[in-house]
């Protein structure tokens, strides 16, 4: 059999394939990772966890950590705006099982950023070397880094990208917009391209992908390694197998909504992931006009036995709705 090659190494860890679920607070968790990996997402990625509440004592945020045996690679992310402090949590968390740990450069809310964490370590490249060469040195697993073009438009994702390469990093995923421009305008994705040719380490692109083309025309714009879809995964996990929503088949697209929902079920309770599956829920109804007299019943849904008669009641009434172009 023919050996499968790797299409980027972060470090010594190899990566199969060029799309990967970005890191999402509140969606990155155990169920949809699942279901985002088996449709093609490369790498697994967690939401964000803060430093100080790793080294205090257990809690259910450590929860975000969790990682199921077939995860491959694992990313653990985490943010803190100490490098001793990021270092502990680092090695606590190492234990844990991580393939890469990830240190969140990019988060722009100002309860985050505005204590020098997240996107608020970009103005302190000091603090950018110490942290990298701190976790480089101690860490047995590959340290990475995912960043913003900058706080405001004095952008110094270059100097920032070149400081972490310089001090170990192994990986870094830029999303093309300022801490300012949170997520409004266009993702600059020529900026990707110029982190890409400046430094010698992998770099994912992230901003605005949300079809198969987009994937290519990113590739094909940026030469980056990888591509993150976020949002636009949201309520659309077949974009990591390369293909258009509105070509699904009505069973295709009910039967991922059913495995969704029981692997919510299996991971949170029926009571908390029928909730939590709401906001997924709604997107994926979104962008499909004649389900929308259904949204008001899905946003209540408590059982998935309920779940499961109006996914039927929705493709048995509209099966032609679902083919072709909406
Ligand atoms: C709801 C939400 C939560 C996010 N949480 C994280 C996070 O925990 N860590 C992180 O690095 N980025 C986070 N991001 C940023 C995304 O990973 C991504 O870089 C950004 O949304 C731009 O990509 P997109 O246009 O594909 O959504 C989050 C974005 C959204 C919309």
């Amino acid at each position: 059999m023919e050996k499968l090659k790797p299409t980027f190494w972060v470090r010594d860890v190899p990566v199969y394939g060029d799309v990967i679920l970005s890191p999402m607070a509140g969606y990155s968790d155990v169920p949809y990772r699942a279901i985002c990996r088996a449709f093609g997402s490369a790498m697994q990625y967690t939401e964000f966890v803060p430093v100080e509440m790793l080294l205090g004592r257990p809690n259910p945020i450590w929860r975000a950590l969790d990682k199921q045996p077939d995860e491959y690679p694992m990313v653990f992310q985490i943010f803190g705006n100490d490098a001793h402090l990021i270092l502990r949590a680092a090695q606590k968390i190492e234990a844990w099982g991580p393939d890469i740990i990830d240190i969140n450069m990019g988060c722009s809310t100002r309860r985050v950023s505005g204590r020098g964490a997240g996107v608020g370590m970009m103005p302190q490249p000091e603090l950018v070397a110490q942290t990298f060469s701190l976790l480089s040195q101690h860490l047995r697993v590959p340290v990475s880094g995912k960043i913003r073009l900058g706080w405001d438009e004095r952008q110094n994702y270059l100097e920032i990208g070149r400081i972490m390469a310089d001090n170990g990093a192994s990986l870094i995923a830029l999303h093309g917009r300022t801490k300012e421009q949170k997520y409004d305008g266009q993702a600059n994705w020529q900026a990707i391209a110029r982190l890409k040719q400046a430094v010698n380490i992998p770099v994912i692109g992230s901003g605005d992908v949300t079809t198969p083309d987009d994937i290519e025309q990113m590739k094909a714009e940026t030469g980056c390694d990888g591509v993150m879809v976020g949002r636009g995964a949201i309520g659309n996990p077949w974009i990591f197998a390369r293909r258009n929503c509105e070509d699904l088949t009505a069973e295709e697209w009910a039967d991922t909504i059913r495995w969704h929902g029981q692997e919510m079920v299996a991971y949170h309770g029926e009571k908390v992931g029928m909730t939590l599956f709401r906001k997924h829920l709604k997107k994926y109804v979104a962008g499909r006009p004649h389900l929308a007299p259904y949204e008001p019943q899905l946003m209540q849904i408590t059982q998935m036995i309920h779940l499961n008669h109006l996914l039927d009641e929705m493709v048995t009434t509209n099966p032609k709705s679902f083919s072709g172009k909406l």
